[in-house]
């Protein structure tokens, strides 16, 4: 693992411009946007998770928030109505962004003793999760990926919603150039998510991995694997069907809290930043056949040439 001694150290890394002429520096393989790489440094080397901690793992626009929404209904079944006031993003807090970060804003997680399972979110790639959180804490990772075409698209949009008026437009051409160097804020999206999808396979009971596509596919199904991988299987079908029902995109579209154009203290996109279309292929509304055919050769080479068949 590369040494970084301070500030200035991190300035000296290769950088690269990514969305309009926002900067990731590229760090032991991945690349990082300055604050959340300090965060993520920061983390690697403090944060040691309770054997009952659960942490959800993602690239972004893979599903983060609809699984922090079924991971809090899951673990909080009588509390679950919290969804309803409050945004799944503020009820499960992101490490680099709200915990770690220079500014915390939900740091006090980290000292609660309310006896609740603690949660985490994080898009930091495996390999610079804490040595505690890898090896020798027993706490559980959730991991949820997407088919790289529908991550991306969602990028697109949701880098779109962050820039201001005055600011250098993402083209959908730009975007897909630099998706596929993978020099997007925790690119590359393709190692990122086979590291974690080997873990998967090696310790199972560590590591559950899903996708997008399998949950919007069986819903319950995959909810009902989730449940029992946490430890806390449902005690009757009604319990599965009502968590699904309001963890439903259309569902918490309609709460003001997820409506709300307000931006959160932790970041400079709003809340409802988070829902857009909840749908699968959508990508096929922008991308044209020479750029399906670069992401799926690339998907080809990186996911099937190593044996995971997914993507396409
Ligand atoms: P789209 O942009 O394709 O609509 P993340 O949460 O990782 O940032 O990912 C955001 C994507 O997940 C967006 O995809 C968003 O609409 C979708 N999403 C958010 N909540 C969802 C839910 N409850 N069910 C399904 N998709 C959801």
């Amino acid at each position: 693992m590369e040494q970084l001694a301070d500030d200035h150290d991190l300035l000296s890394l290769p950088k690269e411009k990514w969305c309009g002429d926002d900067l990731v520096y590229q760090f032991n393989g991945f690349w990082f946007t300055l604050p959340c790489l300090k965060a993520a440094l920061h983390l690697l080397n403090n944060f040691n998770p309770l054997p009952t901690d659960v942490i959800l793992a993602s690239f972004p626009k893979t599903g983060t928030t609809w699984l922090k929404s079924l991971l809090f209904a899951i673990t909080n079944r009588t509390s679950k109505d919290s969804l309803i006031s409050t945004h799944p993003h503020d009820l499960i807090p992101t490490l680099e962004l709200q915990v770690y970060s220079p500014n915390p804003t939900a740091a006090g997680i980290l000292t609660s003793s309310n006896g609740n399972t603690r949660i985490f979110s994080t898009h930091v790639p495996y390999q610079l999760l804490s040595k505690s959180a890898i090896h020798s804490s027993e706490c559980r990772i959730v991991y949820v990926t997407r088919n790289p075409k529908d991550t991306l698209i969602s990028l697109w949009h949701y880098m779109a919603k962050s820039k201001m008026s005055h600011m250098r437009p993402w083209t959908i051409e730009e975007a897909v150039d630099k998706f596929c160097h993978g020099t997007v804020a925790y690119g590359p999206y393709y190692d990122h998510v086979l590291q974690f999808q080997k873990q998967s396979l090696e310790r199972p009971h560590k590591v559950f991995f899903v996708s997008y596509e399998e949950l919007k596919d069986d819903t319950k199904n995959q909810v009902k694997k989730l449940a029992e991988f946490l430890s806390c299987p449902f005690d009757n079908e009604e319990e599965a069907d009502e968590i699904v029902k309001i963890c439903d995109i259309q569902t918490l579209k309609q709460h003001e809290v997820n409506k709300s154009s307000d931006l959160p203290k932790w970041l400079g996109l709003p809340y409802n930043s988070y829902f857009r279309q909840g749908e699968v292929g959508d990508h096929k509304n922008y991308f044209n056949s020479q750029i399906i055919q670069r992401i799926d050769d690339m998907t080809r080479d990186k996911f099937h040439s190593a044996g995971f068949m997914f993507g396409i």
